[in-house]
């Protein structure tokens, strides 16, 4: 059995061994290779690479299936930084920023179909591994749409947040873990139950990550402070600061709204406290990290296996990045 770091280490080192994108094209392939180089917590490949630890010594597949989970989650990331406007990632600039707007575009294209040539070199129940794939992929692109349709609402309710995270974010981290556990060989039962894992934490990662963009310290989130305040992001802080705040409160939160200049992140922060919105946030992580540790549990394997995925669990809960 293997630990997280173990793996984030073993993981990195297949990245820079096999050269993930051609030599020729530079303008194309330097971004990419870029954007793969500057890091990342590389969480999706090492949930799928552990899941497929829990039922045996990890296989090839799961090997490829990994780097196509990353590739994809990349291929994301590198438009997500368009969508947001986003300036830095993982403490660089963003490929967009740094290579202009067609890179950014066609970057992201190529990173995605890269993550389909990983995925194809699978070989055991690959018609399986790939309906997994393409409904993950296409619930990613419904989840960022809500995403980007929220910002000009006011409305918007927990209920309907919570389905847009479960889409944008956390079905592609419970899709990792039930391709490593397909490709180990689980049971149905077994892989089913992994996905609803990953579907929980998926959700508290999520929210931690709007917490981290709200109150984190950017020298360690490497993203720019207040970036889903300047861009009227439907956060959970947002919500709940809404349906919390007194009049005067609620009028402060709708001026501040209808800004869009750097100042407005102070006073909107200092909202999200009165209203003790950061402390909701936090007992909606621990309340979906609860219900994550409850399906590994059920999970039939022996308890020891389960060691590095509850370090898993446990790492992302306490991350700070
Ligand atoms: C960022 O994901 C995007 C979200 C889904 C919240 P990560 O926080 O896993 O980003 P990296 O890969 O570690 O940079
Ligand atoms: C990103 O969510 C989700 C996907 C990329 C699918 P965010 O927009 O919150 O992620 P960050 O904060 O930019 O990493
Ligand atoms: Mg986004
Ligand atoms: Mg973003
Ligand atoms: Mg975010």
């Amino acid at each position: 059995m293997h630990t997280f770091q173990q793996l984030a280490i073993a993981f990195e080192k297949r990245i820079q061994t096999q050269s993930l994108f051609p030599t020729h094209l530079g303008s194309l392939y330097e971004p990419c290779n870029y954007f793969l180089g500057i890091g990342g917590k590389r969480v999706r490949p090492v949930s799928c690479l552990m899941a497929n630890e829990l039922f045996g010594d990890i296989t090839e597949d799961a090997w490829h299936a990994a780097m196509g989970v990353e590739l994809f989650h990349n291929f994301t990331l590198v438009h997500d930084d368009i969508m947001d406007k986003a300036p830095l990632r993982r403490g660089k600039q963003t490929l967009h920023e740094r290579n202009g707007m067609t890179a950014g575009i066609l970057c992201g294209d190529v990173i995605s179909i890269y993550a389909y040539r990983h995925l194809a070199q699978v070989k055991f129940a690959l018609p399986q591994i790939l309906q997994l794939y393409n409904t993950t992929a296409i619930e990613v692109c419904e989840g960022q749409q809500l995403d980007m349709d929220f910002e000009k609402r006011t409305d918007v309710s927990l209920e309907e947040y919570l389905q847009m995270i479960t889409l944008k974010t956390s079905v592609l981290l419970a899709c990792s873990l039930k391709m490593g556990a397909v490709l180990g060989g689980a049971t149905e039962g077994n892989a089913q139950t992994m996905y609803e894992f990953g579907k929980n934490m998926g959700i508290a990662f999520q929210l931690k990550d709007d917490y981290l963009d709200a109150f984190g310290n950017p020298e360690k989130t490497g993203k720019q402070v207040g970036g889903d305040i300047l861009a009227n992001k439907k956060t959970y802080l947002a919500i709940h600061a809404r349906q919390q705040a007194n009049t005067p409160q609620l009028n402060t939160l709708e001026a501040l709204e209808n800004r869009n200049d750097m100042d407005k992140v102070t006073p909107t922060l200092a909202l999200y406290q009165a209203t003790q919105s950061d402390i909701a946030c936090q007992n909606a992580i621990q309340h979906y990290s609860e219900k994550a540790f409850e399906c590994l549990e059920e999970i039939i394997v022996p308890a020891s296996r389960k060691e590095p995925l509850r370090e898993l669990a446990n790492y992302l809960l306490a991350r700070e990045y």
